[in-house]
């Protein structure tokens, strides 16, 4: 239960708080509205900008959730500074830091004298003051969980305060046409604290994520009003800030030995990029008599289908046994097109049995056993021949739709058992 409290309304700013624009007052006619569209503007960070799907849309809120310590002040000081220096002024406000530590951090990333204003408030309205006055390019709150407006007295980091300034600062957004990035915080269970509003009304939602012992970091888009959700951005964590990753897929593969039984590479997409990933299990009989299930990088349930599937159609059975499945290097894949290198992984360290280094997989498992096809065939398969594969296991559907010079094998497989077939040749 929260308590709410309710505030009178002066006369004629009831409007004025519900209406985005009050220069306005009626509606518009469809084919009265103009279609210029605004170009996008760049961050500086090509993977960024692709998150975004493109670059940053002007008038547009973005909130950027993650853990504490993950890098997400780090990431927006940087976009701060490269904005700064090739498109306009930019209002860093923190509640988190004192100037003199955003500085300290910045010396470290490497910021130069750039029309860059630093800010260390908590009140709303002072923000806003600022941006009246100084009329940045691009405005970053960090974070919208330290933000306080006067006019609510419940405290910063309330559901009510949250949501009033989120609001105020989207209103601003819209009728400057200024692009603001808000920073969130998590909860435990890895939402973004405070009220699930916040993302609503937002226009653009990004997740940093990442292990804190791994330097690799990925910022996924889950809403977006100007993109494909789901679109990822790799980065590394290194002594000076962070630093982009072109090419995820040879990071997340740079570990792999080749022939181990219990790994299997997996042509995954996410948004609209292929990425390669390594899938590994390892299966060994349990101590206790029921087996116990661990995963990280993927969904649990999803697991115990596959296993189920392994069991009744390839007479694969780890009832008695722990599986442990695990994607290299912390990423998380979730599309159902996993289920083939899943299913590869387990069998592979079940019949103790390497699978060829030079193969990638990739396909959806039914719960018939049938391999189910999966969407953008082609662009996995390029990925894959980059990186050096030579053979693909995909689903038969798909095979045919996929153009082959020859240099690269591709093995249709309609079932669960022809697929480890081709896989444990
Ligand atoms: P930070 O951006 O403060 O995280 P957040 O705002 O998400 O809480 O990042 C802090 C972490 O990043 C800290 O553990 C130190 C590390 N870091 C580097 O490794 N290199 C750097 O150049 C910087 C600035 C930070
Ligand atoms: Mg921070």
């Amino acid at each position: 239960m929260i308590e709410e409290q309710v505030r009178p309304v002066a006369d004629g700013q009831n409007l004025m708080r519900y209406g985005a624009s009050n220069d306005r007052e009626s509606a518009r006619l469809y084919s009265d509205v103009n279609m210029t569209a605004t170009p996008r503007l760049a961050s500086g960070f090509d993977e960024f900008d692709r998150v975004l799907g493109g670059g940053i849309v002007p008038g547009s809120v973005v909130l950027l959730g993650g853990e504490p310590g993950i890098g997400k002040s780090t990431l927006l000081l940087q976009i701060a500074a490269k904005f700064a220096a090739s498109i306009g002024p930019v209002l860093y406000a923190s509640g988190e830091e004192s100037e003199h530590q955003i500085k300290e951090r910045g010396r470290r990333i490497g910021v130069e004298d750039v029309p860059l204003y630093l800010f260390s408030e908590t009140c709303l309205e002072r923000i806003l003051e600022q941006v009246e006055q100084l009329h940045p390019a691009l405005v970053i709150i960090d974070s919208i969980q330290t933000i306080y407006s006067l006019s609510l007295q419940s405290a910063p980091g309330s559901i009510v305060q949250v949501r009033e300034a989120a609001t105020h600062l989207l209103f601003c957004a819209k009728r400057r046409d200024l692009p603001i990035f808000l920073v969130g915080h998590v909860t435990k269970d890895g939402s973004i604290a405070g009220p699930k509003v916040l993302e609503h009304v937002v226009d653009t939602v990004l997740y940093f994520e990442g292990e804190r012992h791994h330097s690799h970091r990925v910022v996924r888009a889950v809403k977006n009003r100007f993109g494909a959700s789901s679109e990822l951005g790799v980065f590394e964590m290194t002594g000076s800030g962070l630093s982009q990753v072109p090419s995820p897929s040879r990071l997340f593969l740079s570990e792999r030995t080749s022939n181990v039984p219990g790994s299997a590479v997996l042509c995954s997409i996410e948004g609209s990029r292929p990425i390669l990933v390594e899938i590994q299990a390892l299966v060994s009989s349990s101590a206790y008599g029921t087996g116990r299930r661990t995963v990280s990088g993927l969904d649990h349930n999803r697991l115990s289908l596959l296993l189920a599937v392994l069991e009744k159609h390839a007479g694969l059975s780890v009832a008695g046994e722990d599986v442990f499945i695990n994607v290299a290097g912390g990423l998380v894949v979730n599309e159902p097109a996993v289920d083939l290198g899943i299913v590869a992984a387990v069998s592979s360290s079940v019949r103790d049995r390497g699978i060829r280094s030079d193969t990638v997989v990739f396909g959806e498992m039914g719960l018939g056993g049938e391999v189910r096809g999966a969407a953008q065939a082609g662009l996995r398969i390029k990925e894959a021949l980059q990186l050096g594969f030579r053979r693909c296991v995909m689903p038969a559907g798909n095979s045919n739709s996929v153009e082959n010079d020859g240099s690269f094998e591709i093995v249709g497989v309609r079932t669960l058992g022809e697929a480890l077939e081709a896989l444990m040749e």
